[in-house]
């Protein structure tokens, strides 16, 4: 990548995409605009980055070179919208047009994002928390007329952090809510049974390791095998064995259930904040 890319919000994930593309030399440093909301977070950003990498606040010369870049990536709280859009209007020039912005925030449509950014071709990503590991996946609504030369300079910004899936905008609130929600409810489970473990006499920590343990090795067996996660339980369950004792639980419990319902939740939780 040559052109200089604007960050505006540099937190947490933009981090996450930014810094394999500095280690592998995709993007060099002194291309790079971080803008942050406040001036206190300059300091933390710079001691984990190069110093030429430029972070500055909003109210910044800086800022106005990171509207104006070729690529903008817009990783900001969609309750930072409004104001972000403020600043925009105020630091983007006509001849920055045809301009390509990349838009992280959840729940944010296109239509808005080029109603408020006219001059870019507008994207939408929406990535999950492993992407902190490189082992994300992130969801990718290009909508109509996105020019087809620009495609694989998003991809580039994505693939060293995640598998990408292209997507209908129409379902990228069901993707929100399995895949980048889906980390908290695995979370959940993971803790879950380590409490079981430890109430079954296993000390705390030991417990931890094997729900970990347990969790990936089981998301390695159905990857790698193909198998559909039906066959993996019948695989597991042995007649009148523990297994389907634990199972029958389960299903009492209404795991399955609650499960189906978080999902529906969280997407249609995100179709109401967009
Ligand atoms: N984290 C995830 O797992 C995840 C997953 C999928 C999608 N996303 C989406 O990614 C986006 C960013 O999330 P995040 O977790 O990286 O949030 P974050 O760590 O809070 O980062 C937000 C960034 O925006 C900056 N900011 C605030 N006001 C600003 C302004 N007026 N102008 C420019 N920058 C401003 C903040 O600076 P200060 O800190 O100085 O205020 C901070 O650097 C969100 O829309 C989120 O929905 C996140």
């Amino acid at each position: 990548m040559t052109c200089s890319v604007g960050v505006i919000g540099f937190g947490r994930m933009a981090q996450a995409i930014i810094s394999p593309l500095l280690k592998s030399g995709k993007l060099k440093s002194d291309q790079i605009i971080g803008v942050v909301g406040r001036r206190e977070s300059i300091a933390s950003i710079s001691e984990r980055f190069p110093s030429e990498l430029c972070i500055c606040t909003p109210d910044s010369s800086e800022a106005i070179k990171a509207w104006n870049a070729p690529v903008k990536i817009l990783s900001i709280k969609p309750q930072q919208l409004d104001l972000v859009s403020k600043e925009a209007n105020q630091c983007i020039k006509p001849e920055s047009s045809n301009s390509l912005l990349i838009s992280l925030i959840a729940g944010v449509k296109l239509q808005r994002l080029k109603a408020i950014f006219s001059e870019s071709f507008c994207v939408r990503v929406v990535p999950n928390a492993p992407v902190f590991v490189g082992s994300g996946l992130t969801g990718i609504s290009w909508g109509d007329s996105f020019p087809i030369d620009k495609v694989s300079l998003v991809k580039d910004i994505f693939e060293p952090i995640s598998e990408l899936i292209d997507l209908p905008e129409a379902q990228l609130d069901a993707f929100l809510a399995l895949t980048s929600s889906g980390p908290a409810y695995v979370a959940l489970i993971v803790e879950g049974l380590a409490d079981g473990a430890v109430a079954a006499g296993l000390p705390r920590e030991l417990a931890l390791e094997l729900a970990h343990k347990t969790l990936s090795g089981t998301a390695s067996l159905l990857n790698k095998k193909k198998l559909h996660p039906a066959q993996l339980k019948d695989m597991v369950a042995s007649p009148a064995g523990t297994t389907i004792s634990a199972l029958r639980h389960l299903e009492k419990s209404g795991l399955r259930s609650a499960l189906i319902e978080a999902v529906v939740l969280a997407a249609e939780r995100s179709k109401e904040l967009s």
